[in-house]
Formats: C-alpha cells, sequence, structure tokens
C-alpha cells in the first residue's frame, strides 16, 4: 500500500473513531436526544385540538404565577392571531419560565433584545426559562409567518 494511502485513511478511521466518541459522550453524559413524545399534547389540529387545550393542564389555565420564591411560570397560548394572556407582569429579576403550544397553526414566540426565540408547533410543548434583568416593556412577538394577521400578533412583558 502506498506511503499517502495508508496515512489518508488512517486519518479517516481516526475522524470515525472520534465522531463516535462525540456522539456517545452527547447521548450518554450531555442527555442530547432525538425530541421524545414527553412534550406532546394531542397530534393534529382543528377543533378537536383546541379541545383538548381546553382540558389539557397548565394550557386551561394560561397566565403568569408565582411558582417558587423568584421564580414564575407563565402559560401561554398562541391562536391565530393572538397570544394569551395579552400581558405577562413579572418583577425585576425573577426567573420566568415560559411554557407555551399552538391551539391552530405554527407560530412564532419572539421577545427582541433577549434569547427568547422559540416556534410554537400545535399539540406540542415550548419551554424555555429567562431571566429579566431590566426593568421595561417587552415586546413578544410571532416571527412565524401564520396568514393575514400575523403581523398584528403580539402580546408584551412587564417586568417592574
Ligand atoms: Cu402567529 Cu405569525
Amino acid at each position: 500500500m502506498e506511503r499517502y494511502e495508508k496515512s489518508f485513511l488512517s486519518a479517516s478511521a481516526a475522524v470515525l473513531v472520534i465522531f463516535l466518541c462525540a456522539l456517545g459522550y452527547s447521548t450518554v453524559a450531555m442527555g442530547v436526544h432525538l425530541p421524545s413524545r414527553s412534550g406532546m399534547i394531542y397530534c393534529g389540529a382543528g377543533e378537536k385540538l383546541r379541545g383538548v387545550l381546553r382540558k389539557t393542564p397548565p394550557f386551561d389555565h394560561p397566565g403568569v404565577q408565582e411558582i417558587a420564591p423568584g421564580k414564575y411560570e407563565a402559560v401561554v397560548v398562541a391562536k391565530t392571531w393572538a397570544f394569551t394572556p395579552k400581558e405577562i407582569d413579572v418583577p425585576v429579576g425573577a426567573e420566568v419560565s415560559f411554557v407555551a403550544t399552538s391551539a391552530d397553526v405554527t407560530h412564532g414566540f419572539f421577545i427582541p433584545g433577549t434569547r427568547v426565540n422559540m416556534m410554537l408547533i400545535p399539540g406540542l410543548i415550548s419551554k424555555l426559562n429567562y431571566r429579566f434583568t431590566k426593568p421595561g416593556e417587552y415586546l413578544l412577538i410571532c416571527h412565524e409567518y401564520c396568514g393575514e394577521l400575523h403581523h398584528t400578533m403580539s402580546a408584551k412583558v412587564v417586568v417592574k
């Protein structure tokens, strides 16, 4: 076997072994997995999904609540073309856990100036934690085209 051929073959083999180790490490040590059905409420859309959402906690009562000292949970339901609730009030410095879903089509969940950026897929739960360190009014917008009045779809987060 040619000398170069041999070295390229061993380099390729080394890369494969490295990737295999990285895959093993991310799965076992870091817990990176494919999405499971654990965040699924209902598979499908339409009136049936809306009915299921109305009966499924926490989406049967959208809104903000303090779940521990300094920790808040904001449950949001997106529906063409509004978010429920329209306003999320939290104190400054609080850790807010957003738990959101869509009742009809795919919507966006984006607060400009923060790293809050999710996609809301009908029947699936999207979660993200964020700490608001500066007081003010933050706009929550839908940044996923969802139809005629997509550009009007917004809510606000008020941090006092
Ligand atoms: Cu909802 Cu765009």
